[in-house]
């Protein structure tokens, strides 16, 4: 007779690293989404998100880059202070930016204590498998939580030629599993699996212990993290095809401003109430 499942843990408590992986024996799905700002912050934590991710993707979809490559430690640990203000039960991980680990495990440990004594991360996330295991165990050894990120691994578009989905076909998809064992033996809490095929996606989540979280890899992972400006709808038109946007924000944003400006333009705005006697 299969044993029971382990109860979930309590929904009102803070989350931890060690959460993520009660969730998954629990057999809970994990949600996570990125915020780059207070206010994020604080509708991550009305809505009972699990994991807020400080994402590099901010370069993309706050600061206008064209890719993740240029952002630096500076504005990770900007945004992410921001974050920080407005989180109390997510956990809160941060993302280390292009070349602020590849350089060795002794770079990785300063950025990511940098990240943590002044921004308060409580684990930060960093791309890359067997080659990064030596990183991932001196961080933990010191006493950071990592979380793992394979697959599609946007700091290496350049490398990979677009953001097209990986590891097809069958060396390839071997290489990914082997990488996401050698993660977890390394002691990462948690894998983001990015932009691969929903069955491998699954293999991998199986024969992980640690929980798998899924972006554009399918429903089988342990839990799901989205962009925020995609699951907001808040850049139409631009958003990746895993994407579902569950509001329309750009437009609420455009009719405010029109509604607004209208009222400027029509003298009926500031009105009565919006002015001081
Ligand atoms: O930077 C980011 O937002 C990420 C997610 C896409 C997982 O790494």
């Amino acid at each position: 007779m299969p044993s029971p499942k382990p109860p979930a843990p309590s929904p009102s408590a803070k989350v931890r690293s060690g959460t993520l992986l009660a969730l998954k024996r629990a057999g809970q799905p994990i949600t996570c989404v990125t915020a780059y700002d207070y206010p994020s912050a604080l509708a991550v934590e009305a809505a009972g998100v699990d994991v807020c991710l400080v994402g590099d993707s901010l370069g993309q979809v706050v600061l206008g880059y064209d890719s993740t490559v240029p952002v630096t430690m500076d504005e990770m640990a900007h945004h992410a202070k921001a974050v920080k203000r407005g989180l109390k039960r997510a956990l809160m991980v941060v993302d280390l930016p292009f070349l602020s680990y590849q350089l060795g495990p002794l770079q990785a440990l300063e950025n990511a204590g940098r990240l943590m004594k002044e921004a308060g991360a409580e684990a930060v996330k960093l791309e890359g498998g067997a080659e990064m295991a030596p990183t991932v165990a001196l961080l933990r050894q010191a006493g950071v939580a990592v979380m793992g990120h394979l697959g599609l691994t946007p700091q290496s578009v350049h490398a990979m030629g677009g953001y097209r989905i990986q590891a097809r076909g069958k060396a390839e998809a071997a290489k990914l599993l082997k990488d996401a064992r050698a993660l977890q033996a390394a002691g990462a809490f948690a894998v983001v699996l990015e932009g691969i095929p929903q069955a491998l996606a699954k293999k991998v989540s199986q024969a992980l212990a640690i929980p798998t979280i899924g972006i554009g890899a399918g429903p089988a992972c342990d839990g799901q993290v989205q962009v925020w400006h995609d699951l907001h709808g808040a850049m139409p038109g631009r958003g990746p095809k895993h994407a579902r946007a569950f509001s329309g924000q750009f437009q609420a944003q455009v009719m405010a401003l029109q509604a607004y400006a209208g009222q400027v333009r029509g003298r009926r705005f500031p009105g009565p109430a919006e002015t001081p006697a």
